[in-house]
């Protein structure tokens, strides 16, 4: 891998962004997650190492290459993701939170495989913890960054979530368009800053717009 050297802002920054869904797993051979590909969120990653950063991307289960020059940090669980991201925070300058992470997870989860029945299955679901939320309220010197996936009313939902998740920024993706959000190779997303800031970066690559959020968070901060 060549480093690019021409051009290195993040030079000497700790940036850990995390990507990819959650599996939560319900028995021996099932699962709840989502659509996540993790695919903007390696955009990312990548962009900041392009930028000089060291970076630590933790990743839940994708089908993507391991990108070069980066630590990646394998987990499953929104628990894992919790313990992973909370036990490297403190060194951390930059935190960008792309991952799609499971709101609820089984109440129980049943070792073997569950047999099925003649009637209907209702499986007990309760929260899991917020990653993002503690982030903010430990923060100290980090630069915080969110994503918001919405399908109703994207600016108001994200700017409410910045609000109560103490972030510097917000990456705000209406996922109710095909080609951008899960799964796409394409997106379009709107950057919502503390600061008040508002861009919005068109559809294209997610490469491209994983470039053009760098350049709005490097203004920034
Ligand atoms: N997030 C997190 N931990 C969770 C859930 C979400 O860190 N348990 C983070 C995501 O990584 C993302 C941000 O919170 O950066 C927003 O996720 P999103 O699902 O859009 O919002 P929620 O706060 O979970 O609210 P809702 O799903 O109800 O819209
Ligand atoms: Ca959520």
């Amino acid at each position: 891998h060549k480093t690019k050297r021409q051009y290195q802002p993040l030079s000497g920054k700790r940036v850990l962004v995390t990507a990819g869904p959650t599996i939560e797993s319900i028995d021996a051979v099932r699962y709840f997650t989502n659509h996540s590909s993790g695919k903007m969120g390696y955009a990312i990653a990548e962009s900041a190492r392009d930028l000089g950063a060291s970076v630590t991307l933790v990743s839940g289960p994708v089908t993507l290459e391991k990108p070069h020059g980066i630590t990646v940090k394998d987990v499953t669980t929104a628990e894992e993701m919790y313990n992973t991201v909370l036990n490297d925070y403190d060194e951390q300058d930059i935190v960008v939170k792309a991952a799609a992470v499971a709101d609820y997870k089984p109440v129980e989860q049943v070792e073997n495989k569950m047999k099925k029945q003649s009637g209907p299955l209702s499986i007990e679901m309760k929260r899991t913890r917020d990653i993002l939320q503690a982030l903010g309220e430990r923060k100290t010197k980090q630069y915080l960054v969110g994503f918001a996936a919405e399908t109703d009313e994207p600016l108001v939902y994200g700017r409410d979530k910045m609000a109560r998740k103490h972030l510097d920024a917000i990456v705000v993706n209406d996922i109710s368009r095909d080609e951008q959000g899960f799964k796409t190779d394409t997106n379009a997303v709107d950057v919502l800053t503390a600061q008040e800031r508002h861009e919005t970066i068109p559809l294209q690559s997610k490469e491209a717009v994983a470039k053009q959020l760098w350049s709005i968070l490097l203004e920034e901060m």
